[in-house]
Order: structure tokens, then C-alpha cells, then sequence
């Protein structure tokens, strides 16, 4: 299929190797031959007034069903948990071509990467691997290894690949998992490595196939992309713009799910709190659609991730209606300093931040809050980070996700000049790491003597005797129980704590909890 074909009949505008973008020109040029459609970050910055459209029509195309017949598939998932739920829609897309799935990268046909662009040593450790890899291409010359995610969508990373790690035979993008039948067929066809990354997002397809990889607990995708421009983040760049599903087809979902014996769903976006603002002639946001699913027979109901711009009393006053809904909020707050947050175009300050989770609080006592701290931020100076330091006191968080600040390439950030070394920005991570354990250990031990509900996922993973999962405040507890409790909900009376888990006794087996 040429350029032009494509592009009529998927509706895109694509960033190619003899685009008008004369940097994508100019890189690609050499490669010409085998780039088909290479990613443009300036492209991928661009947000279109253009309607995005709901397609109910994904099939596997006739000429390659059967393609999978005999070979087996792997694939291995970096990052976030869309990230995760991408890897079952492309699981589900290998299993109805024929491919059969395994576990073990030395029997597969075909080797996935699904990557993570967020920070430069997650993409350290995918070109580690490719390297890793290269061994076993040279030994299985048939084998398939392709690359996909977020470093697919990213000029710099497709260039490197192109010149470095010849064995690839194939890069995709975000935006491009549909056509993974088509991908695989051309790199079964080429001697060439397959390039197909689109820089503008894909319109939504609802009934792409998927693979669950667990029973239990499973993801919904409620919306795609961000629009928030964070100035250090690359995620609006390699996820596009900001696509809600429709209410209808996520209740649906759920409810689906419910029917099948899932026990917990977690609702995913990028910045889920910005849910239906895309959504043309419809006034409805997270908590109109938390308020409805609420009311499915399911009995833990989570979301991931919450930007406190976008948090609204609707929500708070919805999630204090609690039922399924559980007291655990994700609420990244990034720096305690309204400065930083301003450099960062957070567009919070810290006192709207506490304003916030007073709210949240007053609404849901319980509550238990999380939250993503960067540190050493360009210039961020000591009485900055001290901010950050009080301000983790005063929300009283249970657990951090905490990172040193890692330029990347595109953002605004990167271009900023930074003047704090290496070293105090360790420095500082460690001292923020600290509080983060100190706090951790106080939550847990308010645990002690309590009996709670605990959803029972599996094995422990040290010590298979044990039995290990998650309370509705999402605290990970070791208990010995029979094997039945595998998947149900039992009540379990905390005993002991640890930093990061609790220990606990069975009180008495549960059924699934009942949902008001
Ligand atoms: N450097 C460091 N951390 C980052 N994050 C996002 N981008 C960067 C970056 N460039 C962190 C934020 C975000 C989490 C998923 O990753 O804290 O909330
Ligand atoms: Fe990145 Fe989250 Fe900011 Fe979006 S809201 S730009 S995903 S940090």
C-alpha cells in the first residue's frame, strides 16, 4: 500500500521519510529504503480540532488469518500499566492471527519490546536488552524482534535503532498496535526493517481482541493521550491527545468483566480526571461515570492516574460514597514548591494542592494517599526542596513513587539550563526516600490489630506457603490461607507490620463482597 492510500484510508496525517519536515527528511533520508512511516515529536505536539472517531470494525484481515499457524510469540512489557494493557490487546491480536504465546524469549518466533519513554534509564534498559538479543537473532535468523510502546514514537530512538541494532526487523508505535497484523506481514515480506510509527493518535477502535493476563483484577482504558504539556514529560507526545471512550462502551466493559468473575477493575488513563472533556454534546466527567459504575456487581473499583488540576467535588463527592469504590487516591504532586510546579505547568500551586486533599479527606476520612515526587528539577534550590520535604509531612502520604528529574529530548525542560549537580539531586532523593520509608512504616502500623477485607491475588512471591494480596487502601498483606482464597476476598486481622507489607491471620473466608 502506498503513502498516499494509507493515509485516505486511515484518516491520518503521517510523518514520513520525504515528509515536508525537513528534519525527518534529513534523518531518514539515508534509510529510505526501509523507513515507512517514521515518528516527528513535532508532529506528535500538534493537537487538531478534528473529531476522533469510534471504530467497531477492527478484523483480522482475510489474507493473513492462520499467519501465526505453528510459531509462538513473547512479549515483554516496560512501564506503566497502559503499557501493560497494550500488551494484552497485542497478545490478543498474536492469538487471533494463530500465534500461540510463551514465556520464554529462546522458543518464541516473534520477540516483543513494549517500551517506556518516561525516563532515560527505562529506554537504557530496552537498548540493554536489544543488545542481549542480538545473540539469539544471529542463532534463529527467522526469529521476529520488534519494538513497540513509547521509544517507538520518539525520532531519536528510531534513528538509533536504524544505525545501531541492525537485527530489529521491526519498530511500531502507539498509535499503530491495530496494524500489527499488516507490520508482521511486511517484515516477513522485507529484508528491510519495518518502521511504522504515526505521530498524529489514532482515532478509537473498540473491539480490538485482548488477553487478560490475570483473572482477578483487570485494566479499563477510559481514555487515551494527555493534553496537560507537563514541561517534563514526553507522554503527550508519544500517547497523543487526549481520546475518552464513550461512557456506554467502558460500563459495558466493566460489566462484562463482572459477568466473567473479576473481582477488581482499574480504570486507566493518563490523566483519567480530564475524562469526557473531549466528549462533544456530553457534560460528563469521571465522577458522572465512577457514579454509574459504582452500581455494577463488581466489587473493587480503582483509577489511574489523577492530575489534581482536573479533580473536581463531583468525584470526591462520588468516591465518598465508597461501596466499591476504594479509598486509595494516586494524586501526583511532583514538587511541594509553587515555583517549581509553575516551571513544571503543573497549574496548581502547593496551597491549591493541600486545599485539595483537604477536601478529599474531610469527604473520605480513610483515604489513603499516594503520590509521583521529582526531584532536582533544573535550579531547583535547597529551600525548593525543603517545600517538597514539608509538604510530604503535612499531606501525610503512605507511599511515593520519587525520581530524579531526566531530560527528554523535546520537552521544554530539556532545554532549560540546570545548574544543581548530579550529586545534591542524589542527595536529595535519598533524604526524600527516607521520609517516604519513615511515613510508610507509621501507615502500616495504624494497620495493627485492625481486620481487614483483603483481595487474595496468589502466591507470595518469597514464600509460596503464604499468600499474598491487597486491602482496599491497596497495602500488600502476607497471610497463610488455603489455596481456595485465590481470588476471593477474605477478612484478615493485621498482625504485624513491615515499610511495605503487613502480615495478618484469616478471620473467615468471605464471598465477594456486596456492592450497594
Ligand atoms: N523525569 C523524571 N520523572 C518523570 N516523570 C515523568 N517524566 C519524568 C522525567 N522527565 C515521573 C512523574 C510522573 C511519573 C509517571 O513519572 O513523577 O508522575
Ligand atoms: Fe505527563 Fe502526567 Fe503531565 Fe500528562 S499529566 S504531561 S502524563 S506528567
Amino acid at each position: 500500500m502506498n503513502m498516499n492510500e494509507k493515509q485516505r484510508l486511515e484518516g491520518q496525517q503521517v510523518a514520513t521519510a520525504n515528509s515536508s519536515d525537513k528534519k525527518s527528511a534529513k534523518d531518514y533520508s539515508k534509510y529510505f529504503e526501509q523507513v515507512i512511516t517514521a515518528p516527528s515529536l513535532k508532529d506528535a505536539k500538534k493537537r487538531g480540532k478534528e473529531e476522533v472517531k469510534y471504530h467497531n470494525d477492527f478484523a483480522i484481515p482475510e489474507e493473513f488469518r492462520g499467519m501465526g499457524e505453528g510459531r509462538k510469540f513473547y512479549i515483554r512489557t516496560y512501564g506503566c500499566q497502559m503499557n501493560e494493557h497494550d500488551t494484552e490487546v497485542m497478545a490478543g491480536i498474536f492469538l487471533a492471527l494463530g500465534y500461540e504465546p510463551t514465556d520464554n524469549t529462546e522458543d518464541a518466533n516473534v520477540i516483543l519490546l513494549n517500551t517506556c519513554a518516561i525516563r532515560e534509564n527505562a529506554e537504557n534498559k530496552v537498548f540493554g536488552e536489544l543488545g542481549h538479543l542480538k545473540a539469539l537473532k544471529l542463532e534463529k535468523p527467522d526469529l521476529l524482534l520488534g519494538v513497540c510502546g513509547c521509544m517507538s514514537q520518539e525520532e531519536s530512538v528510531v534513528n538509533k535503532i536504524l544505525k545501531t541494532y541492525h537485527h530489529v526487523d521491526m519498530i511500531f508505535g502507539t498509535h499503530n498496535i491495530h496494524r500489527l497484523p499488516n507490520i508482521l506481514n511486511e517484515a516477513y515480506m522485507s529484508k528491510e526493517m519495518v518502521v511504522e510509527v504515526w505521530s498524529k493518535e489514532g482515532d478509537v477502535i473498540e473491539n480490538l481482541p485482548k488477553v487478560r493476563r490475570g483473572k482477578i483484577k483487570a485494566w479499563v482504558n477510559i481514555m487515551y493521550g494527555c493534553d496537560k504539556f507537563c514541561t517534563y514529560c514526553i507522554v503527550p507526545y508519544t500517547r497523543g491527545k487526549e481520546r475518552s471512550r464513550r461512557p456506554e462502551e467502558i460500563i459495558q466493559e466493566v460489566r462484562h468483566l463482572a459477568a466473567q468473575g473479576y473481582q477488581e477493575v482499574t480504570l486507566l488513563g493518563q490523566n483519567v480526571n480530564a475524562y469526557g472533556k473531549d466528549l462533544e454534546g456530553l457534560n460528563y466527567g469521571l465522577g458522572d461515570l465512577m457514579d454509574e459504575l459504582r452500581k455494577i456487581d463488581i466489587p473493587r473499583i480503582r483509577f489511574t492516574t489523577s492530575h489534581p488540576r482536573d479533580f473536581d467535588d463531583r468525584l470526591i463527592e462520588v468516591l465518598a460514597k465508597g461501596g466499591n469504590l476504594m479509598d486509595h487516591i494516586h494524586l501526583p504532586v511532583q514538587s511541594g514548591s509553587t515555583d517549581v510546579l509553575k516551571i513544571m505547568a503543573r497549574k496548581y500551586t502547593r496551597e491549591q494542592y493541600l486545599e485539595l486533599v483537604r477536601k478529599i479527606k474531610a469527604a473520605i476520612p480513610n483515604v489513603a494517599l499516594t503520590t509521583d515526587i521529582i526531584v532536582g528539577y533544573p535550579n531547583e534550590t535547597d529551600e525548593q526542596f525543603e517545600e517538597t520535604m514539608s509538604l510530604y509531612r503535612e499531606v501525610g502520604y503512605e507511599l511515593a513513587y520519587t525520581f530524579i528529574y531526566s531530560p527528554r529530548e523535546g520537552t521544554p525542560a530539556a532545554k532549560m539550563e540546570d545548574n544543581v549537580p548530579l550529586e545534591v539531586k542524589k542527595e536529595r532523593l535519598q533524604r526524600l526516600n527516607n521520609l517516604v520509608n519513615e511515613l510508610s512504616l507509621e501507615a502500616m502500623k495504624k494497620h495493627v490489630g485492625q481486620t481487614v477485607d483483603v483481595l487474595i491475588e496468589g502466591e507470595s512471591k518469597n514464600n509460596p506457603d503464604v499468600l499474598a494480596g491487597y486491602t482496599t487502601r491497596n497495602k500488600l498483606v502476607n497471610v497463610i490461607a488455603p489455596k481456595s482464597a485465590i481470588g476471593k476476598i477474605i477478612k484478615v486481622k493485621i498482625t504485624d507490620a513491615k515499610t511495605w507489607s503487613l502480615n495478618g491471620e484469616m478471620v473467615e473466608e468471605l464471598e465477594p463482597v456486596e456492592v450497594k
